[in-house]
């Protein structure tokens, strides 16, 4: 497919949003007529969906050719769209003639709401619009911006805003752009954003994607990786890069070596070169734990001889033995081969979820945290957790909880555990947990099930400890410091509250 240099048609294609627009092609209008509460779940005809009735408006007939990629005769087009709305969509390169039947048309690119934005990319198997015999997609198809992976990318976006004004934004692996796109087009709040990546059919479309929307505070550029910004700093850096573990590399955007590894590994190895002080590079992907290096740690490794310039975040969203993992990514009977190659070379699991990486500003300790989150978690919890952990290692922080008033959450589930020794069944320990922001399960002493609702939300911390120790629940002599740091790494868990550093209700990002 052949789009017109976007820079080029750049008067047409403001006067092709604005008839887009007139036309209702926005989201919700689009999730309405399609009775969706997210146009993530939209599936095209050829994918399941059943229609009810032939488009017979503006609206349907846009739905109709650029996200079920399906033909309509040029008269009904005219009739429905105008002419001057066919003309447009011609010249911005979207549609073209059907193959062997001219008085056809059909898309030559989907087009699609997200967000605020108006994205196109590639034509595939399930929407074929103009290459409808060209099911396999070339090996640089531009990967579409609806799909569930996306989904998960954008939902984590960190807010560009906490970067200061006038942030300097990259969008590694940029694709359609979509992720840079949405966090440019925050006006006044964002300096600049570059879309960056490898082929010349991404560049092209991200372009496009940009003039498209009238965004005019991103550049593209093209290269292998960092290679396409070489030089340059940023204060936020995005990338969801291809995780699909292939021993042959077939697609770009999909295909990431034997571990799915290779570009995440790229990526994370370039950001201290990269990334300005308190800037954050988020990463959505798959990376692996091997067999005594859990990912983390690897994350740290990649970073190098910086790496204790930087906090490094694993918010866990899935994790699978290689065998699982391959059986689910499509590799049918060679899955079982390639699960034992795998864990023969050490990998004990696939993570998929969320990589944050974070230059310290100013001299302090790191952290490194691994969490799994719970499918309710929104981009808000991912924001608290790296806020209190950071906060956590401020000087006096944890002596000030003496004087604070923590309270046990609603939902924290308590399980004691007792053993059977020398004729009685004693309590031997209590395992607390919570599912929510994150799943989490601490192993603490016989007593803490019973001090545990002592944290009321009126006892400072302080109080706590004198009342357990007095009612036998909490050794005496426990030092008032140790106590303050039981007390933080259970805030930090999500498992007790304080007043203006809880984490966010669930649902919320
Ligand atoms: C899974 S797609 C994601 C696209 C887009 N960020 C999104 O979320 O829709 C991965 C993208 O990485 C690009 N890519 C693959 N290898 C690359 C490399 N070595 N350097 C830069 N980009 C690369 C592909 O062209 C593809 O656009």
């Amino acid at each position: 497919m052949t789009l017109p240099p976007p820079k080029a048609g750049f008067e047409d294609l403001a006067q092709l949003r604005r008839f887009l627009v007139d036309a209702g092609f926005r989201e919700p209008e689009v999730a309405g007529r399609l009775a969706l509460s997210s146009l993530f779940d939209f599936r095209t005809l050829r994918g399941g969906r059943t229609s009810t009735a032939p488009p017979s408006d503006r609206l349907g007939l846009l739905i109709h050719l650029f996200m079920d990629g399906e033909p309509t005769a040029q008269g009904e087009a005219e009739r429905l769209l105008g002419e001057e709305g066919v003309r447009l969509l011609l010249a911005a390169g979207l549609l073209a003639p059907y193959p062997h039947d001219a008085a056809t048309l059909a898309a030559a690119a989907l087009l699609y709401p997200v967000g605020p934005l108006l994205i196109a990319s590639d034509v595939n198997e399930q929407a074929p619009g103009a290459s409808p015999d060209g099911g396999a997609l070339q090996s640089d198809a531009v990967y579409p911006a609806l799909t569930g992976a996306v989904r998960g990318f954008l939902r984590d976006l960190p807010d560009p805003t906490e970067m200061g004004p006038d942030a300097r934004i990259l969008d590694l692996c940029a694709g359609t752009g979509v992720a840079g796109l949405l966090l440019a087009s925050r006006a006044g709040e964002v300096g600049e954003g570059v879309l960056a990546d490898l082929t010349e059919r991404c560049a092209h479309f991200a372009g496009f994607n940009a003039a498209l929307n009238g965004t005019d505070n991103v550049r593209v550029a093209r290269g292998d990786l960092w290679a396409a910004v070489s030089g340059e700093r940023f204060d936020l850096v995005v990338a969801h890069p291809p995780y699909v573990p292939a021993d042959t590399d077939r697609m770009i955007f999909r295909d990431a070596g034997a571990d799915g590894e290779r570009l995440l590994r790229g990526v994370v190895e370039g950001a201290p070169d990269h990334l300005t002080p308190g800037g954050l590079l988020y990463v959505r992907g798959t990376a692996v734990d091997r067999v005594g290096h859990p990912v983390e740690a690897r994350l740290r490794a990649m970073l190098g001889e910086a790496h204790g310039d930087f906090d490094v975040f694993v918010v866990i969203s899935d994790l699978r033995s290689p065998a699982e993992y391959l059986s689910g990514a499509g590799a049918g009977d060679d899955a079982l081969r390639r699960a034992r190659s795998l864990r023969d070379s050490g990998v004990a699991a696939f993570v998929h979820g969320t990589f944050l990486v974070q230059r310290r500003e100013g001299a302090r300790e790191v952290v490194t945290v691994r969490r799994v989150r719970a499918p309710t978690a929104g981009r808000q919890a991912l924001d608290w957790m790296r806020r209190s952990e950071v906060k956590a290692l401020r000087p006096h922080a944890r002596r000030a909880l003496l004087r604070r008033s923590p309270r046990l959450r609603d939902g924290v589930e308590v399980q004691v555990q007792y053993r059977m020794e020398e004729g009685e069944l004693r309590n031997r320990g209590c395992r607390v947990g919570v599912d929510a922001p994150f799943r989490v399960a601490v192993d603490l002493p016989a007593g803490a099930s019973r001090f545990l609702p002592l944290f009321n939300g009126r006892r400072h911390t302080l109080r706590v400890l004198e009342e357990g120790v007095k009612r036998g629940m909490i050794p005496t002599g426990t030092p008032p410091d140790e106590f303050a740091g039981l007390t933080q790494a259970l805030i930090l868990a999500g498992i007790l509250e304080v007043d203006g550093s809880a984490p966010p209700p669930t649902g919320a990002g």
